[in-house]
């Protein structure tokens, strides 16, 4: 009888307070445009360029003949002869579509000559491959982490790190951005966890500030952690032949998890784990985004694969791209604009200001110089800026095109 009546009290306190905090629900596309409308007030709407021709530093975009400083396109891979080649070749010789997922019939022999040539590339007893670097860290990390463990991961991560860990019933920490100390400290009453995994990125991608692997990894080994290092922006920018971040602190071997991308230095698209036999067999056998999603078609595998021999065999095109990097961010910060720490091809003009970061951005692209305003939620709201990426495939006149419009644009809204 006591039990009932509690029962129905608790039920009724919760009617109650479901009446006084209920949702008034509206029709979805009314809810989303006013949603929309707060975004175009905020100054927070993608505004999508077209390109009309391939991406390369001179491209025409909206119906306007302009020079591209957005992409990733380090090397200037995304149009060249030989990756164009290796995919209509691939088509040729197996067909448009692998016709599955990797693990039933979308295995093909050009899938595993491109692991085989990406392993050797990074130093790493095997590699596996997957759609996107998105696909790969949203399905490798729920694959390598579970409610008995800990993630420790780096504040400005990349988003698809950050829905990779979402995925997971891990327990997760984060540190303050490139900081060892704070590192250290995350791993205070650690013992209960089965595993630690700590994940960064290699590369910032909105800051092209690098993380310190050299510490990060001595931090790891001291606390028998697990290395996770997201490569997506080293990949053909850091370390001999661009082979990458771990290559570059010389530290290959001791990061457990190197994952990164065919969709920037590569010109291509795909992800890729590089790392022992043993982890990329296990992956194989766990990672839901291979299982469940068909393959990468040959003709993009073909010109991943072309862009990995490439990137091998050329040096010079890495050594090009940090020239043109060095001329750039020189240029910018000797005009007084506020460039961050970056320390890699990807150099943010921080405006601050989400509205001025479009300002700028639009000024420039009537300059006919194509960059992108980065605003919230890519970064903070105060840290809204413009973020420019050289390429290998920039001239000296390119960037010294880009510089006047800099400045041009840069004195009309006062930045500098
Ligand atoms: C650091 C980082 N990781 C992962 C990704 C995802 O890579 P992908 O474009 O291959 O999906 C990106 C791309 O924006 C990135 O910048």
């Amino acid at each position: 009888m006591r039990t009932n009546v509690l029962l129905w009290s608790l039920i009724l306190a919760l009617e109650i307070m479901g009446q006084q905090s209920g949702f008034q629900r509206q029709p979805l596309l009314t809810a989303l445009r006013s949603e929309l409308e707060c975004l175009e007030k905020d100054e927070l709407l993608w505004r999508v360029r077209t390109l009309q021709t391939p991406s390369a530093p001179h491209a025409i975009v909206d119906g306007k003949k302009v020079l591209v400083l957005c992409s990733n396109n380090y090397l200037g891979l995304a149009n060249h002869p030989k990756l164009k080649q290796a995919a209509i070749a691939a088509t040729k010789k197996y067909g448009a579509g692998s016709g599955s997922v990797r693990v039933i019939a979308g295995t093909m022999s050009i899938h595993r000559k491109l692991e085989q040539a990406l392993a050797r590339f990074k130093h790493s007893e095997a590699s596996i491959t997957f759609q996107s670097g998105f696909a790969t860290n949203a399905g490798t990390i729920p694959a390598l982490v579970d409610e008995h463990d800990l993630i420790i991961s780096d504040e400005l991560n990349h988003g698809s790190i950050i829905d990779g860990c979402r995925l997971t019933r891990a327990e997760r920490r984060v540190y303050k951005h490139r900081d060892v100390s704070d590192l250290e400290k995350q791993f205070q009453n650690t013992d209960q966890y089965r595993r630690v995994l700590v994940i960064t990125d290699g590369v910032f991608s909105m800051d092209g500030d690098i993380a310190p692997l050299e510490d990060i990894v001595k931090t790891i080994q001291d606390h028998g952690a697990i290395l996770y290092v997201d490569d997506a922006h080293g990949d053909g920018v850091l370390g001999k032949n661009g082979r990458g971040i771990s290559n570059h602190f010389n530290v290959e071997g001791q990061v457990d998890i190197e994952m990164g991308t065919f969709s920037k230095a590569f010109g291509c698209v795909g992800g890729y784990v590089a790392g022992s036999r043993d982890l990329c067999f296990y992956l194989q056998n766990k990672v839901r985004s291979y299982l469940l999603s068909g393959s990468q078609p040959p003709m993009v595998v073909g010109a991943c694969l072309a862009a990995v021999q490439l990137v091998e065999k050329q040096p010079g095109l890495v050594k090009r791209l940090w020239d043109n990097t060095g001329y750039f961010k020189k240029g910018l910060r000797s005009l007084g604009f506020d460039t961050g720490n970056s320390e890699t091809p990807i150099t943010p003009v921080i405006t601050g200001d989400s509205k001025k970061a479009r300002t700028l951005a639009d000024e420039l692209f009537k300059e006919k110089v194509f960059v992108l305003p980065i605003v919230y939620p890519m970064v903070a709201k105060d840290k809204a800026r413009v973020r420019t990426i050289v390429t290998s495939a920039h001239t000296c006149r390119d960037l010294d095109t880009a510089l006047s419009a800099f400045e041009k644009a840069g004195r009309a809204q006062q930045l500098i």
